[in-house]
């Protein structure tokens, strides 16, 4: 177990953990390897914790609960990180906006317009329900081992505003596209505040004992250039900044799944230390990204499903073809539910 000093700087004793020194630059013969949504209902030992706990809501915010949740893939994987188990809809429940979870279909929100959205929120009440978020950091730090870095998140402000706005997701994300046409000026106030509020929402995860973040945009790719720069880019280039003038030795890892082409200008303009790419990012353009950055995925969670021979040659060509750059092991997108966990098994292996 970790020593009273190692838990009051939230640092490892001296011995980083891989995947820190990986995001800081640093290339690794084996990459450190962790999946998105590692936690969650492709799991036994979840499903059991979500049938006790009612809704998924209330496990978030059973600090015990959400803290076991998270160390559960860890136990059975010994993956090389930890993500803080709570979801993107946080930050705007925090804010007020009534947020439940249909069972097997996702977030239902109060649809709202952003002007009606910037005069209800009350960025001055999330302290409440931002602290028992905090507390399962907290608890999840104090049963990691040293060598697992522990990784907050939260949504990035255009993939929550669109929740938001249409009160679910939609195909093609429609409602929110339309809105910040008809009335930009609103909807660049909007994308403001929630960046503001979730740079507050992730310090309060690293003080807490979060090593590294992910800002998870996974709408990103909806949108054509000029947006796409206006409402991607330009939010993230102002988290990071937040985020450096608070914490500058924490890693940020941006997620603008579906960037494509927009990727490049995505690493330089924002400064993240690491980008998430998805699972139609190509292999060349992951090596080239990661000459400015660390690169994290982009393995298809539907080939994890389906197990056997591609999935071996497939790990085999990441892992390859990123050897010389700094690059952690991770899917293009969450795991899926239908995945069997020898399956997940097999990966670990294959990438140790
Ligand atoms: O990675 C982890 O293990 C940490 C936990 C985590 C969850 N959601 C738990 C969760 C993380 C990082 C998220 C992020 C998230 N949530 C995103 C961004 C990443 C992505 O997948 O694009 C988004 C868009 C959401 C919103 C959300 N929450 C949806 C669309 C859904 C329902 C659909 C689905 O895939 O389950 C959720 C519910 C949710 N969030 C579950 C979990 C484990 C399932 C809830 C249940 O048990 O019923």
């Amino acid at each position: 177990m970790k020593s009273e000093a190692m838990q009051a700087n939230g640092q490892n004793g001296g011995s980083t953990p891989k995947l820190i020194s990986v995001l800081r630059g640093r290339p690794h013969p084996r990459p450190p390897i962790w999946l998105m949504r590692q936690a969650g209902r492709y799991l036994p030992e979840y499903r059991e914790l979500r049938a006790k706990a009612g809704g998924f809501l209330d496990l978030c915010y059973r600090p015990e609960w959400a803290a076991e949740i998270t160390l559960q893939p860890i136990r059975r994987f010994g993956f090389d990180a930890a993500i803080l188990f709570a979801d993107i809809m946080m930050v705007p429940d925090a804010l007020g906006q009534t947020v439940s979870f249909e069972e097997g279909v996702g977030p239902r929100l109060e649809a709202m317009e952003p002007e009606t959205l910037l005069r209800k929120l009350d960025p001055s009440g999330t302290g409440a329900k931002f602290g028992l978020i905090y507390e399962t950091v907290e608890r999840v730090k104090a049963g990691l081992p040293a060598e697992t870095a522990l990784i907050g998140f939260c949504g990035a402000p255009w993939t929550v505003a669109t929740y938001m706005i249409a009160g679910h997701a939609t195909p093609d994300q429609g409602p929110a596209r339309l809105a910040a046409y008809r009335d930009p000026e609103s909807f660049a106030r909007l994308l403001d505040l929630l960046a503001d509020v979730s740079v507050d929402y992730l310090s309060g995860q690293i003080r807490a004992g979060a090593q590294a973040v992910q800002i998870f945009d996974s709408w990103a790719g909806v949108l054509p250039e000029g947006e796409f720069q206006r409402w991607v880019t330009v939010p993230a280039k102002r988290m990071v900044a937040g985020l450096r003038a608070l914490h500058p030795e924490v890693p940020v890892i941006g997620f603008p799944r579906g960037a494509g082409v927009f990727a490049d200008g995505f690493v330089t303009e924002t400064g993240v230390d690491a980008i998430g790419c998805d699972t139609v990012m190509p292999l060349a353009e992951m090596q080239g990204l990661g000459k400015q950055a660390a690169v994290q995925g982009n393995l298809d969670p539907l080939l994890l499903v389906a197990g056997g021979p591609l999935l071996e040659s497939r790990t085999h060509a990441i892992i390859e073809a990123l050897q010389t750059v700094p690059h952690i092991f991770n899917l293009g997108h969450g795991i899926l539910q239908t995945t069997p966990i020898a399956h997940v098994e097999r990966l670990v292996a294959l990438v140790r």
